[in-house]
């Protein structure tokens, strides 16, 4: 078992297969040009897939891929085919524009959901906010994983004056098709663009749905960092992630492992514990892991949220969010 020293058990895994993207989001990349880390320094397929087997013989019961777009990586079907093998719920976080090729290997990993990143239903702001033209590849995208029974979590980073007012076009989307949309309030990483002003809080996001909707909270699992919210008549839901205003850091459970190889404890630390050098010398990876987490802080997000009127995304020291993954 892996535990901190507030006697949160650790049982879930990010682990991010790469800091490469097709896409350009501004409020995920660096601003200024972004130097994807090279191959040599990214832990190899059999490194993710030991490093995996040695969380999950710890008892991490949930392993989530991100990126970076994890997807863009080119093994990526082979890790997820190994890690499909693993006793754990395998999921990953995308951007949603090549789940078509990845379908077959989605489906024999076994996996029952995925969360896609969209921001907007608009086509020009989607170019704008992405550089991407995969808006229409993106949306039949997730049809297709619907129609695969494979469960879809949309996820939508609030920013103020960008998005702010589609709320209620996210919400229409729900009537009739069985998605989950996550209200995201914007946080602070290095280089992206982060203001305080832009943050569009829980609050001020139940009260433009309470302007068109009726709807009501349900339970939560333990351990989710989402507020969960049905609408009578809906097919869908959404629920609200609230760092920013409502952190949730007392039943953390996540652990995260960069694309090369470091461990961090928390996604706001900016302290790193490098496993893959260790496992590349031979060394005895566990003890390094558990110290890591038992050196987690209480609540590293709960303290940017109380603080955050006068937060800038510098200051915090971290790393950007596209070589976090989330
Ligand atoms: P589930 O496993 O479906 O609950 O997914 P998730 O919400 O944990 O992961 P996802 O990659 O979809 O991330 C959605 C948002 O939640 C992103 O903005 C993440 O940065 C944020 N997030 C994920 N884990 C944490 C966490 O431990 N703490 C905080 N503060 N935010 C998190
Ligand atoms: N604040 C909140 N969420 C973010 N994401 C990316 N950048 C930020 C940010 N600054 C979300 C993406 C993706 C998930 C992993 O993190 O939308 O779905
Ligand atoms: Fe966990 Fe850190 Fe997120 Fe709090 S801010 S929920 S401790 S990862």
């Amino acid at each position: 078992m892996i535990e901190d020293s507030f006697g949160r058990v650790h049982d879930y895994l990010r682990i991010s297969l790469t800091d490469n993207c097709n896409f350009r989001c501004f409020y995920c990349m660096p601003d200024e040009e972004y130097d994807f880390t090279p191959a040599s320094r990214l832990m190899q397929a059999n490194e993710i897939v030991t490093l995996a087997e040695i969380f999950v013989a710890e008892g991490v019961k949930k392993i989530r891929l991100t990126g970076g777009e994890p997807l863009v990586r080119k093994d990526a079907a082979l890790i997820i085919a190994e890690l499909g093998k693993l006793p754990v719920e395998l999921t990953m976080t995308t951007n949603g524009s090549r789940l078509h090729d990845m379908l077959p290997a989605l489906l024999s990993a076994n996996i029952r959901s995925v969360n896609i990143s969209l921001d907007t239903l608009q086509e020009e702001k989607f170019l704008l906010a992405t550089r991407s033209r995969s808006f229409k590849q993106v949306l039949s995208n997730i049809e297709l994983l619907l129609d695969h029974g494979i469960a879809v979590k949309v996820n939508m980073v609030l920013m103020k004056g960008f998005n702010d007012s589609e709320i209620n076009d996210f919400i229409a989307w729900t009537k009739f098709k069985p998605l989950q949309i996550r209200f995201i309030e914007f946080m602070p990483f290095s280089g992206n663009r982060w203001t305080s002003n832009k943050v569009f809080s829980q609050q001020e996001i139940l009260d433009v749905i309470s302007r068109e909707y009726i709807y009501h909270a349900v339970a939560s699992k333990p351990n989710d960092t989402a507020r969960h919210f049905k609408l009578p008549d809906h097919f869908g839901s959404f629920a609200i992630i609230s760092t920013m205003t409502a952190p949730f850091c007392d039943t953390c459970n996540r652990m995260r492992l960069t694309a090369d190889g470091k461990l961090k404890n928390c996604l706001f630390s900016n302290g790193e514990t490098d496993l893959l050098t260790v496992l590349r010398s031979g060394g005895d990876v566990l003890p390094v892991i558990k110290t890591c987490i038992w050196q987690k802080e209480k609540e590293l997000g709960g303290q940017l949220g109380r603080n955050f009127e006068t937060l800038n995304a510098e200051m915090l020291n971290n790393r950007s969010m596209i070589t976090i993954g989330g």
